[in-house]
């Protein structure tokens, strides 16, 4: 049997505390619940998943670049990082490997400097607004690039 390719998903800064951070924002799950819901689906669209937050900037442009071996995509909400980081852009850009971009909150209808992302500009697309549930989205959206990529559809 083939092994079923991993998604890499990657959360940024703060969202460790989601649950009681800000809840009128950004939801009342917890990292742990989205976690799980992801682990559902992934295995539903024959997806491995590597689920993995850091508050760190370095640490996620480490696992960045080892996912170029590692992963066949990666989903990513690299949180405040979005609006800030040329470093995980260039990680995302050098990996060579298709990206998710995903915000619990709409960041369009927020305070202007989070209407900018660096990484969107290397994203497949980017899902904001649904909360929670624009994980689930994201893995769905990875299953079908990887599909294409594969030549299957
Ligand atoms: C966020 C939006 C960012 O602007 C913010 O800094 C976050 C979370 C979201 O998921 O809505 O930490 O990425």
């Amino acid at each position: 049997m083939r092994k079923s390719p991993t998604v890499l998903i990657l959360n940024g800064p703060n969202l460790n505390t989601l649950g009681t951070r800000e809840p009128e924002v950004y939801g009342r799950e917890t990292l742990d619940d989205i976690r799980a819901a992801c682990a559902e689906r992934a295995d539903a669209l024959g997806l491995g998943l590597d689920f993995r937050q850091s508050n760190g900037e370095g640490e996620l442009v480490g696992w960045i670049q080892d996912a170029r071996n590692a992963a066949a995509g990666i989903v990513i909400n690299p949180a405040a990082y979005t609006h800030t980081s040329v470093a995980i852009l260039d990680a995302l850009q050098a990996c060579g490997l298709p990206v998710v971009e995903v915000h619990l909150s709409n960041i369009h209808g927020r305070e202007p400097f989070r209407h900018h992302s660096y990484v969107s500009r290397m994203a497949h697309g980017v899902i904001c607004g649904f909360g929670s549930q624009g994980y689930l989205f994201a893995l769905e959206a990875m299953a079908r690039i990887l599909e294409r990529q594969e030549g299957k559809a």
